[in-house]
């Protein structure tokens, strides 16, 4: 299943950087005002889908693009391009992001990068890689040392939460911050050290199904701004564990 999973992410990879090398004919569509959808993001994923289907036909499937495609016990998340906007803008980092869930729990999962060729993945119970190579979260612990990344739900026009307190907040206590454009790829920069923390809201079920994983596995926390998981994905903290419960009690203070 794993080998398996890594071909295909490493072809669907492949597929939006061809895409991409095209970019300036590609049709790209709305959702609403801001949110984008382009040829490749359904191109992707109507590749995935066929691909999972015909190798495990009784798997369930959820991609963002085409919904939901029934099946038993195992389930595939799918978010094609997680950072539509920065393909769009030709901004270097989005990613392919493909979970594997048994009965509701993530037990697999990769996030690529195609353009720097970097593939984050993890299993249950088995840790996580960066390219093979174990990786593992940073030991930082000092905020004013940190750098975190975050995101703002700008392709939601209507939603109701807004980030910009808790980034005024967080900024001046904090190193460095990075808004990249993909949360899956946020997820994964946490897991091998190189952002100390991430935060953010509104968020759906396939932009961190696979990323979660991958934090947790490299030995990093994920919760919500309460400190459960039951307000996942519309609000996300994920953090070494020296920097977590510091993020907790800034964020969960000001909700
Ligand atoms: C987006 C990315 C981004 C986040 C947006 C998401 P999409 O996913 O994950 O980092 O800030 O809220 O919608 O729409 O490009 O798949
Ligand atoms: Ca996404
Ligand atoms: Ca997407």
């Amino acid at each position: 299943m794993k080998q398996f999973l890594k071909d295909l992410i490493l072809e669907a990879g492949k597929i939006s950087l061809d895409y991409k090398a095209r970019l300036s004919s590609l049709t790209v569509n709305r959702k609403s005002l801001k949110d984008l959808v382009t040829e490749a993001d359904v191109a992707v994923e109507e590749f995935l889908v066929k691909q999972i289907k015909s190798r495990f036909p009784e798997h369930a499937v959820w991609g963002e693009e085409t919904g939901s495609h029934a099946g038993g016990r195992y389930r595939w998340v799918i978010d094609p391009i997680d950072g539509t906007t920065s393909f769009v803008h030709e901004f270097p980092f989005y990613s392919v992001s493909i979970a594997l869930e048994e009965e509701g729990k993530p037990i697999l999962a990769a996030v690529y990068g195609p353009v720097l060729n970097e593939l984050f993945m993890a299993e249950k119970g088995k840790g996580a890689t960066l390219n093979n190579k174990p990786i593992h979260v940073s030991s930082r612990s000092v905020l004013s040392d940190c750098m975190l990344a975050t995101g703002f739900a700008c392709v939601r026009v209507d939603a109701k939460e807004n980030n910009l307190p808790y980034f005024n907040k967080l900024l001046p206590l904090i190193r460095d911050i990075r808004r990249a454009g993909s949360a899956a790829l946020d997820l994964s920069y946490v897991a091998c050290g190189r952002f100390d923390g991430y935060w953010e809201m509104c968020l759906k079920p396939f932009d961190i199904a696979a990323g979660v994983l991958i934090v947790a596995e490299a030995g990093g926390i994920v919760t919500d701004f309460a400190g459960g998981t039951a307000g996942l994905p519309r609000q996300i903290i994920a953090a070494n564990p020296a920097v977590h419960p510091q993020l907790l009690n800034l964020l969960k203070a000001s909700t």
